[in-house]
């Protein structure tokens, strides 16, 4: 059970408390903002306003001044950015002889952003706009608008002259701004950990309750808050919008719950706070390891979105309301709006508003910024086997010997923290680890990998380089004071790696030197974990918030992009692990536990310590499915369960869904039995192994569609919202997942003892069952039979998808294997799909070195089109390919009519080139036919075609 006790309800947090207090005293309707666009700065430039808000500050005449910036970009997103002038300025007087920066943060950009920020050209001011406010038109043609009001400042948003995302229309806006600190009668005293005594309604701003401004405790542990108030607010609704999603990281619903009470609703905001959450629990808007502030609200046939760029500590309270359409939003076809509230602990109001229209753009648009997923090594999306711990090398050598002897395929073994001597990274324990070299080098017989885990707590200990040299240099994070700030983690007590620091970043890789990292080699890859930072002794179990990073930046500002510079580090560190490698890098691999915007750019990630419990099976779906629309799709979750021992059907079943996790990893904590697949027993064994090797017959599938995502930034699996997104009754549907635009959709079993699974079909498509082709036909909800030993697994008309069929022990030997096509038929005879392949492993895809084909079918005939860019590699690649061709295509769902042939006509490169048997199985009893063609002899790599008619 997770303890409640040792993280912070909104109740508990001084800002949170302050901000929805502040949305309660808006709630009044005679309530005004304090904040004023003043129409005399206004200027635009560039696709660029500007301008001074002024906040009113109850009896006194000085204003408080909030610069403001609203950049339109050429991608059709609109930036939002307010600062506060006096703090900008440094004009300000830290308490506590603080040497932290004066700033508000504005550095999470320049680690967040690598994209997407040239102003537009077409943006203008628009004539037409009314007394009070300025109006900027921008975006595709014009269509997209900006109608910013300003007393009291707020901003509309359009397209195509209809609202969709509003600014401060509740008038929450809040900048704490700076001001001293005046000693006045005590205030009230909250004690450690509870809620703090409801304060006295504020009258006049400097009579509100003051108690957690200046310093704040909780678990024994004081904030001091140099700074004083400095939270931002600001609520963003979106009318006519029923559905928000996003925000991970949360194990929670896929459509966001309300989190203001009310029956089956969260009492709580959604929190982020990267933190190493004890066994948490399900259903919960509590924060967990990763960060991702961005939310879409999606109704029928429209998604817009925000991004809030900010790495404090933040809450997003959402409400739904059935009157503010009808008031707001004339002409829309929601019935209802969703409207939400943004609070962080400081920084900068700086929020990106994406207009959409389709789920596909917003995500885009996001990922223009952000950046997209990497392409992974293809090792990387096969099955990993990773536990806590395997405990000698021989202990490794032996799984990795028995998975082959058990024909089961794996790709990779992991090591857990026990590898090292006194969890000293870098070193290798040499009792139980006394030859790391041989294990590598056996477990690569197999084409395997290996990743060893590396954490950024660096124990304190004598004549431990790694320490002494993070010490000598000022590497670690510091305390309040400047001193290097030590802590408790997996090794006692500990420092913490700054990578915030350029200088640290070098020193970090020149660790990962093969020469200085030793018994480690090109096989192995790394995991970053306990990376929010996790800090055993710490409040909320993580670092102080008054501590200072590079720059001086305290921790407070920064604390959800300190994981994400932490694996940035280590992917750099893999890119120059020698001066070789350096020249002609393979594509990194890092797993991190915590992340921010940006992450997927170098790592894939997975949802931590979950419970060996049906449930948290349950919550995997929807939390994978959340990381796919949130710009961060290369996710899963331990598959079998962390903590606990599962039983062999729920590890079963695991597997069965895990084998459509975009990362698919089983673990399990060190105090669980073993359970390598080889130890199920029967039936288990067989069934697993069966799940597995479906996953790589898919592998190229997988890797086309990790290819798309890294060049669109769309999911790998999908929800029904995403897909279909004129379907309103499926928008909160987050149990099953289609698997990118192959058409092929799944509904693990996440219960036990189910004999069936009800799957929801979003469209009147005819849906084949992968194994059998039973037909599943009409929108809605069909029972499916799933005995223990049954995926289930549909095939959607109208799409074509690789596989490659032959059996190995490794996706590395399957490098050159043939390739089989499933084309997917309904009563319009077409089908589409794709297949992207190169090396897997090396960046040569960066200068042509793939091959990448479209397959159309159309008219009767399958047909190959190239549809990849020429580069510098290209022929030389496509050579190196020559002997790899397409073995087989199976159809699925062809007409009757081809019932008597049997030969279907193969051209190569438009030319005629002989007769292929077809074999024509017709289906019977609610089942679509099958025909086989046995190789038509096609090079993967050229244009061919093959007729049926
Ligand atoms: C954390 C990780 C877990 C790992 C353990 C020991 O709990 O989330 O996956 O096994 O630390 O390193």
């Amino acid at each position: 059970m997770v303890k409640h006790e040792n993280f912070k309800t909104c109740d508990q947090s001084g800002f949170c408390k302050r901000n929805r207090l502040y949305a309660d005293n808006a709630e009044v309707s005679s309530w005004t903002s304090p904040y004023e666009l003043d129409p005399r700065t206004i200027t635009f430039k560039n696709g660029e306003l500007s301008g001074i808000i002024l906040k009113s500050i109850e009896k006194r005449s000085e204003k408080v001044r909030l610069p403001i910036t609203i950049s339109f970009l050429e991608s059709g997103t609109a930036r939002v950015t307010v600062d506060e002038e006096k703090r900008q300025k440094g004009d300000i007087v830290l308490r506590h002889d603080s040497k932290a920066r004066k700033e508000r943060y504005n550095e999470a950009g320049a680690w967040a952003l690598v994209g997407g920020l040239a102003p537009s050209a077409g943006a203008a001011l628009s004539g037409e706009a009314k007394q009070g406010t300025t109006s900027v038109k921008y975006g595709p043609a014009g269509t997209f608008e900006a109608v910013i009001g300003h007393a009291p400042f707020r901003i509309e948003f359009k397209r195509d002259g209809v609202t969709q995302i509003q600014l401060n229309e509740r008038g929450l806006l809040n900048m704490e701004h700076w001001r001293p600190k005046v000693d006045k009668a005590a205030a009230p005293e909250a004690k450690e950990g509870e809620a703090l005594p409801a304060p006295a309604p504020p009258k006049d701003e400097n009579e509100v309750d003051e108690s957690t401004w200046w310093e704040e405790s909780f678990g024994g542990n004081t904030d001091t808050k140099p700074r004083g108030p400095e939270s931002i607010g600001l609520d963003i609704s979106f009318p006519g919008y029923d559905h928000v999603y996003g925000i991970p990281e949360h194990a929670s619903s896929l459509s966001l719950k309300t989190t203001r009470g009310g029956d089956g609703n969260y009492k709580e905001p959604y929190r982020l706070y990267n933190s190493d959450v004890f066994e948490y629990e399900l259903d919960s808007p509590m924060t967990l390891y990763g960060a991702i502030p961005f939310m879409q609200a999606h109704r029928k046939d429209s998604t817009v979105g925000v991004f809030w760029l900010n790495a404090a500590e933040t809450w997003v309270d959402i409400v739904k309301s059935k009157t503010a359409a009808n008031k707001l939003s004339l002409g829309i076809a929601g019935t209802s709006s969703t409207q939400t509230h943004w609070i962080s602990e400081s920084g900068l109001i700086d929020v990106f508003v994406f207009l959409g229209p389709t789920p596909k753009d917003v995500v885009h648009s996001y990922g223009e910024l952000t950046g997209y997923t990497q392409l992974p090594q293809e090792f990387a999306i096969a099955h990993h086997q990773c536990r806590w711990n395997y405990v000698t090398d021989e202990d490794v050598i032996d799984v990795n010997k028995k998975f082959n002897k058990h024909n089961i395929p794996m790709d990779v073994l992991w090591l857990d923290i026990e590898y090292t001597e006194y969890k000293k990274y870098f070193t290798w324990d040499p009792l139980t680890f006394d030859d790391p070299e041989n294990m590598h080098k056996q477990v690569a017989k197999s084409g395997r990998k290996m990743v060893t885990i590396i954490d950024p707590h660096i124990k304190i200990a004598d004549g431990y380089h790694v320490v002494e040299e993070l010490k000598k240099k000022q590497f670690g994070v510091k305390n309040k004071d400047g001193d290097i700030y030590e802590g408790h983690c997996w090794p006692g007590q500990s420092h913490w790696v700054d990578a915030f620091n350029p200088l640290t970043i070098n020193w970090w890789k020149g660790l990962f030197q093969y020469a200085n990292f030793k018994g480690t080699g090109p096989n192995t890859f790394i995991w970053n974990d306990m990376n929010e930072p996790s800090v055993f002794n710490g409040p909320e179990t993580t670092m102080p918030k008054d501590n200072l990073h590079h720059g001086n930046w305290e921790h407070r500002d920064v604390h959800n992009l300190n994981g994400m510079t932490f694996h940035n580090a280590t992917y750099q560190a893999l890119l120059s692990r020698s001066k070789a490698e350096e020249k002609s890098p393979r594509r990194p691999f890092v797993l991190t536990r915590a992340f921010y915007s940006g992450s997927q750019r170098s790592s894939a990630m997975w949802t931590g310590d979950n419970l060996a419990e049906w449930p948290a099976l349950a919550a995997s779906i929807p939390m994978v499915l959340n990381q796919g629309i949130s710009g961060y799709p290369f996710a899963g979750a331990d598959v079998g369960g962390f903590f606990g021992n599962p039983s062999k059907e729920l590890l079963t079943r695991w597997y069965q869904a895990g084998a459509f996790y975009p990362f698919f990893r089983a673990h399990a904590h060190i105090d669980t039995r073993r359970r390598e697949p080889y130890l199920a027993g029967d039936p288990y064994m067989g069934i697993i192994t069966d799940a597995l090797r479906l996953r790589y017959a898919l592998l190229p599938t997988w890797y086309t569609a990790f290819h798309e995502a890294s060049v669109t930034g769309a999911p790998i699996v999908r929800p029904n919202f995403y897909v279909h997104p004129e379907d309103e009754a499926g928008f909160a549907i987050d149990d099953q997942m289609y698997l990118a635009d192959t058409g092929l959709l799944t509904k693990p079993v996440v219960t036990e003892g189910a004999e069936s699974v009800d799957i929801y079909l979003g469209d009147d498509k005819v849906y084949y069952d992968y194994f059998d082709y039973s037909i599943y036909k009409g929108k809605g909800s069909h029972t499916i039979k799933a005995p223990l030993d049954k995926i289930t697994l549909l095939m959607q008309e109208g799409h074509i998808f690789p596989r490659r069929d032959r059996q190995r022990r490794s996706s590395a030997l399957m490098k050159f294997d043939p390739y089989t096509l499933v084309v997917v038929l309904g009563p319009d005879g077409k089908g589409q799909g794709e297949l992207y392949i190169d090396d897997g492993e090396s960046f040569d895809y960066e200068s042509g070195a793939y091959i990448h084909r479209k397959f159309i079918f159309e008219n009767g005939i399958l047909r190959s089109e190239d549809i990849g860019k020429k580069g510098k590699l290209t022929g030389q690649y496509v050579k190196k390919m020559d002997a790899v061709r397409v073995e087989r295509v199976i159809v699925v769902g062809g007409p009757g009519e081809w019932k008597g042939k049997s030969k279907v006509k193969v051209s190569r490169e438009g030319k005629e080139v002989k007769n292929v048997e077809m074999k024509f199985v017709e289906g019977k009893s609610g089942k679509g036919s099958e025909v086989v063609v046995r190789d038509p002899n096609c090079k993967i790599g050229e244009g061919w075609s093959i007729s049926f008619v």
